[in-house]
């Protein structure tokens, strides 16, 4: 693969107009980034006496699931450090070449930003280590007797590595990072924040009721937020003369699926199928995600960290169990055996 294409390759969305709109909402320094307090904290002091030495920062380990903003830290980071950054992602870099190619062309304080680094095949990955560690890479040229290793000093270089999943990054790797960041579900009145200062830059009318709404309902998650702000505009400019007031909102949200608790069809059909279609389980991840059409890997990843964060979703060793809010959030009777047992006193 032309290393064009692996940096051309969109870390972001696959949504070039969402990309745009993007472009203004995305918060560019660690001042406009909402909520995490401790993280800021610790990558503040971190940033700052890098800063101070004249020096490349510490590599930097952000994780956590889709949409709460691993990829604009990496962005902060590199205008933070006034550092030019190079993009990738693990899936682009293919050969140990093509991470070569990208680490010998870094200059000094440069941030390399590798998204989904752990699907990083093990071959590239092992091309990392070294330059982390010592900016050094060995390449090895040609096979057979012929083969000979040929030794590159890298540039001091900042790597920012994003993962939705920490659990698949092998420990070699994890241990080289200086810091590992894993982001927090947002608050409400973080994520009311967020829809304001969004509202803001693209112009929309909303009250602070109607914004309320779309933060409680937004599973947590800024970019969700963000898109929810947008749906609840188009709807209002066609049905509310374009301000969004709690109504509006509310409205807006249950026209798009969207219920009180910010669950979507996808989060119902996953609660449905783990409460009827299979009797309170336990079921095995491959059969819910059949059951509900979604890719396994968008169900761990993107469902159930949220449905567990709230209560509805347990895993267990032999498979997903719903607990009794699962059933009462669907207005259905909670099953007698999975009330708690009676206490001494009741
Ligand atoms: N702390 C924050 N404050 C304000 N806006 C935020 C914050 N975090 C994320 N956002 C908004 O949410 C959007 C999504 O964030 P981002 O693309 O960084 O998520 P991500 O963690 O990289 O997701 P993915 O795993 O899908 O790549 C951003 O474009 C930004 O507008
Ligand atoms: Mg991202």
């Amino acid at each position: 693969m032309a290393r064009d294409e692996i940096l051309s390759s969109s870390p972001v969305d696959d949504d070039p107009e969402v990309d745009l709109i993007e472009d203004g909402i995305r918060p560019r320094s660690l001042d406009e980034f909402v909520g995490q307090a401790d993280m800021k904290d610790q990558l503040g002091i971190l940033l700052e006496a890098a800063r101070r030495r004249g020096q490349a920062a510490d590599h930097l380990l952000f994780a956590g699931p889709p949409g709460l903003g691993k990829t604009t830290l990496a962005g902060i980071v590199a205008n933070e450090m006034q550092a030019t950054a190079e993009i990738t992602s693990g899936p682009a870099l293919v050969k140990p070449g093509d991470l070569a190619a990208i680490l010998t062309r870094l200059d000094e304080g440069d941030v390399l930003f590798i998204d989904e680094i752990h699907r990083l095949p093990r071959s590239v990955e092992e091309v990392l280590y070294p330059a982390m560690e010592d900016f050094r890479i060995d390449i090895v040229i040609g096979t057979g007797p012929a083969a000979r290793s040929i030794g590159f000093d890298l540039s001091r270089f900042t790597l920012v590595g994003a993962t939705t999943r920490t659990g698949l990054v092998t420990k070699p790797l994890r241990d080289r990072f200086g810091q590992t960041h894993r982001l927090e579900f947002y608050s409400d009145d973080d994520l009311d924040l967020i829809v304001t200062r969004a509202a803001g830059v693209l112009g929309v009318t909303l009250e602070p009721d109607g914004s309320r709404e779309i933060a409680r309902r937004a599973r947590g998650t800024p970019r969700i937020a963000n898109r929810l702000l947008r749906r609840v505009r188009d709807y209002a400019e066609v049905r509310a003369d374009g301000v969004i007031d709690l109504q509006v909102a509310a409205d807006g949200l249950a026209l798009f699926g969207v219920d009180q608790r910010g669950l979507d069809k996808v989060d119902r059909a996953i609660l449905h199928a783990l409460c009827v279609q299979f009797g309170g389980g336990p079921v095995g991840l491959s059969t819910l995600a059949i059951a509900v059409s979604e890719p396994g890997e968008t169900v761990e990843d993107v469902y159930e960290p949220f449905l567990i964060q709230q209560g509805f979703l347990l895993r267990t060793p032999r498979g997903r169990v719903p607990t009794p809010a699962a059933w009462e959030h669907l207005d259905l009777p909670v099953p007698v055996a999975s009330e708690p047992a009676p206490g001494l006193f009741d």
